[in-house]
């Protein structure tokens, strides 16, 4: 048996229910490189060396075989489920199906119920699963406040019927967030957004929390294996900056580790993917913190540095990807 690490001893954040969660939770999207099987003994392993939260997604394509995962951790009783925390999200595709979607993520994780269930993107625009950079669908299109809440308000039914215990949303900016807050019934308990050093959305970030909404950073090792269609020649590679490379050196380990424990100090929950390094990403959050002199270096190397652009995801008549970021602070709906 490998290392294990106390889940107790791993760090916890509060949600503005009360409710607690890990700092840190295992990332389960294969960056269409490698399979659900690959994917699916990684959970295993993270479950025998202590992770307690896993971000899934139907779009992942790895349910069915996390589920099995999760199964058998059950029946053999490594675990109880109220002591994992599971996370995944509805698809673009299925946005008026929200019941549906979530019953048979459900299902293939084998789960009885979710601890959060997204909103993968605030728009229903689809795109086929490894589809390439200029793939584009002609029934794109832009945001709509009413399309939105119509998929939200089938969310806070599954609260109100138990299928899921908290509602997440990912990738918003803060026109969305704006123009829907005042509308939900029941407020999202955490939002999933791309944060990684060169790309620290700082705005949004505190935005999120000054409204006691929990910020998940996902991409948080900068993805250096993510697909093709998210890869830019302009894009900053993270961990090859010198300031983290040195914050590594005088810590004895990889860069990778010094982006988590970044993470964790800023109080966000981190969701790294690992085949390989998942031990020692939890490992790091329970020793050898950061000085406040090593966190504020981190804070300078912001970049503007985007990894998930969105192109996929256009519409018609949208200029390009900045569109659906709403750099402008409105809401682009041409
Ligand atoms: N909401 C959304 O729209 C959205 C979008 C993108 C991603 N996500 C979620 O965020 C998760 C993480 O994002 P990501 O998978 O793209 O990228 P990531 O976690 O930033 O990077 C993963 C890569 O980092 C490497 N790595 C991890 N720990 C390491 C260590 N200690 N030392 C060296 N290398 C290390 C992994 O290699 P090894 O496998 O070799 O360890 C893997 O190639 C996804 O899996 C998914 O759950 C959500």
């Amino acid at each position: 048996m490998g290392e294990f690490i106390n889940p107790a001893d791993v760090p916890k954040v509060k949600f503005y229910t009360g409710d607690e969660a890990p700092c840190i939770g295992m990332g389960t999207f294969g960056s269409d490189r490698f399979t659900a099987d690959q994917i699916a003994e990684a959970v295993d392993g993270a479950i025998k060396s202590g992770y307690r939260m896993f971000d899934c997604a139907a779009c992942y394509g790895n349910e069915p075989e996390i589920g099995k995962v999760f199964k058998n951790a059950f029946d053999e009783g490594i675990v109880e489920r109220k002591d994992l925390f599971i996370m995944t999200k509805v698809w673009n595709d299925m946005h008026e199906h929200v019941e549906e979607a979530c019953k048979k993520s459900i299902a293939d994780l084998q789960c009885d119920y979710v601890d959060m269930y997204y909103i993968h993107w605030p728009f229903p625009n689809y795109h086929a699963p490894k589809c390439d950079v200029e793939s584009r669908n002609p029934d794109s299109k832009p945001f709509s406040v009413e399309e939105f809440m119509n998929t939200y308000r089938q969310c806070e039914k599954l609260v109100e019927d138990g299928l899921t215990r908290f509602i997440g949303i990912s990738n918003m900016t803060i026109p969305k967030l704006e123009a829907v807050l005042p509308l939900m019934k029941i407020k999202p308990v955490a939002c999933e957004l791309e944060i990684h050093p060169c790309f620290q959305q700082q705005e949004l970030y505190d935005y999120l929390v000054a409204h006691d909404i929990q910020p998940v950073g996902y991409m948080p090792i900068g993805s250096p294996m993510r697909p093709e269609r998210d890869m830019c020649p302009e894009d900053v590679a993270d961990l090859q900056t010198p300031v983290m490379q040195e914050i590594a050196k005088a810590h004895n380990c990889h860069p990778a580790i010094i982006a988590l424990k970044w993470a964790r100090q800023r109080g966000e929950i981190a969701i790294p993917f690992s085949l390989h390094n998942y031990v020692s990403n939890l490992k790091a959050m329970t020793e050898d913190p950061l000085t406040e002199e090593e966190m504020a270096k981190i804070a300078t190397l912001e970049k503007g540095n985007r990894l998930v652009k969105g192109q996929v995801f256009l519409w018609h008549g949208a200029k390009d990807w900045h569109d659906l970021w709403d750099e402008d602070g409105e809401i682009v709906t041409l």
